[in-house]
């Protein structure tokens, strides 16, 4: 069958897979393939267990692959066939060199730039979905350049705002799509051959386009604010708990103000994901790139407050279970930085597992897709803990439960046959507020939820 166009992605992990499945099941007049170095990982994306676990991702991948979604390792015939050619690799936090710890890490971007020149015989429009650092569309615009006069190169920002957990849901259903160009002939028209691909499925008014370096920031800026709300929030939280109010009533009372809105206003253990924090330290700095620096400690402060809130959590523990921790066994509900994804990457849990190890507590981790990554992430710790997968066995027998993650099946738990099974007094600390404290206490828990009153029976 002869396609319409020939859209490529470079980079198949979480954002790779889950946007050209979306695209290859609501356009199947164009062929879509996805490379990735990692020539294991193309396997699993052709297998019956995908590397990565989404709501809804596998039906997708299923229905369309091997009809217009293609995973393959073939990265050069990939560019060869391309007319647009989306780069969807990493960009993590640089950790060695200038800018280590804050800077953007653009070394993969900077390869795949290299690759699309490599092997390129055709022009293509090279789409930017991967967060970068306002401007990096010039760099790679300058090494698409450097070479081959006879093909042209358009770069657009096309930047990714799919939350996981939810990712199909927001790809099927966006509150905005982003489009960024250079405002030329070639790169207007670039532009609009993109618009064209989400029309498929998107009202046009949702597609929205600005010069190419609104779009690259933006991105940056829009994770600032999500993040700026739960550390706002969290701020609150640690003045609920020494003053008896209740940052629920809180969040409810200030959230109905429609300037300010309820959404992303749940205290919590604060955030993670690989997103939050790499996006904020890129753009600190950014801001003292450019001198700003009365700018860069503001956007800091989200970032300090989101580790005070982590800190605050354990050493909450610590003073309420008799300042010990040391052989006392602790369960720890959810690795997975949020729910509904297997995705441990910045999670708050493994820094409080990390903690608690630090004092000497044993600990007993349970996640219902998260523990084949934290076997991974605690390859390297120092301590005792223990990764089960089911929350019963993992409960017995621990002095306190801590929950990290807000999966639905933490709710809906027998906490009865739980605390029945633990040693007395028995605590648990909700990290995530998803609990019915009340029940818990009537149970006999000693209650800890965050930002609220505690529930204690001595
Ligand atoms: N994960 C999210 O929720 C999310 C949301 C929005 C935007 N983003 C951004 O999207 C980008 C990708 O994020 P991710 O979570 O999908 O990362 P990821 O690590 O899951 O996937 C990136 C993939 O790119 C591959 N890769 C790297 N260099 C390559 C090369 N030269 N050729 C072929 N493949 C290469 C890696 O092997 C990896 O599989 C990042 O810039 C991230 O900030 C992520």
């Amino acid at each position: 069958m002869k396609f319409e166009k020939e859209i490529l992605c470079i980079g198949a992990g979480y954002v790779g897979g889950p946007t050209m499945a979306m695209i290859a099941s609501k356009c199947p007049q164009y062929r879509v393939t996805v490379v990735d170095i990692i020539p294991e990982k193309i396997d699993q994306w052709n297998s019956a267990d995908l590397p990565i676990y989404e709501p809804g991702l596998d039906k997708i991948v299923k229905q369309a692959r091997g009809k217009n979604l293609f995973f393959s390792k073939d990265i050069g015939a990939g560019i060869k066939a391309a007319d647009i050619v989306f780069v969807s690799v990493n960009t993590p936090t640089k950790t060695f060199g200038a800018g280590a710890g804050m800077a953007a890490d653009l070394q993969y971007v900077e390869k795949t730039a290299r690759q699309i020149l490599e092997y390129s015989e055709s022009s293509k429009i090279v789409v930017e979905k991967s967060t970068i650092p306002v401007r990096t569309a010039q760099a790679i615009k300058r090494i698409l350049v450097s070479d081959k006069s006879d093909v042209h190169f358009e770069v657009l920002s096309n930047p990714e705002f799919l939350a996981e957990g939810t990712a199909m849901r927001d790809l099927e259903n966006p509150d905005r799509v982003l489009i960024g160009s250079q405002e030329t002939d070639s790169g207007l028209k670039a532009r609009n051959e993109l618009v064209e691909i989400y029309a498929n499925w998107l009202p046009k008014d949702k597609i929205i386009t600005s010069n190419i370096w609104s779009s690259e920031l933006s991105k940056l800026v829009a994770n600032a604010f999500l993040a700026q709300r739960i550390s706002s929030i969290n701020a609150v939280s640690s003045l609920c708990e020494e003053t008896d109010a209740d940052v629920g009533e809180v969040a409810r009372a200030v959230g109905l103000d429609s300037r300010i809105g309820s959404k992303f206003l749940q205290a919590s253990i604060g955030f993670g994901g690989s997103c939050f924090q790499k996006d904020l330290l890129n753009l600190v700095y950014l801001y003292c790139h450019y001198g700003l620096n009365e700018e860069a400690d503001y956007w800091e402060g989200v970032l300090k407050i989101n580790e005070n809130q982590m800190d605050r959590f354990v050493k909450n523990m610590l003073r309420n279970m008799f300042n010990t921790l040391a052989g006392k066994r602790v369960c720890v509900f959810g690795f997975a930085f949020k729910a509904n994804t297997g995705d441990t990457r910045n999670t708050p849990s493994l820094t409080v597992v990390e903690k608690l190890l630090a004092e000497q507590a044993e600990v007993a981790i349970t996640d219902p897709k998260a523990l084949d990554n934290a076997a991974r992430d605690l390859k390297d710790a120092k301590g005792n803990y223990e990764l089960i997968s089911d929350p019963y066995e993992a409960a017995g027998g621990c002095h306190a439960i801590a929950i990290m993650t807000e999966w639905e099946l933490y709710r809906d738990l027998d906490y009865q046959k739980i605390f029945d099974s633990m040693q007395k007094p028995a605590f648990i600390f909700d990290g995530r507020n998803i609990v019915d404290h009340d029940k818990l206490f009537e149970i006999g828990f000693n209650v800890f939820p965050i930002g609220k009153p505690k529930k204690v029976h001595f």
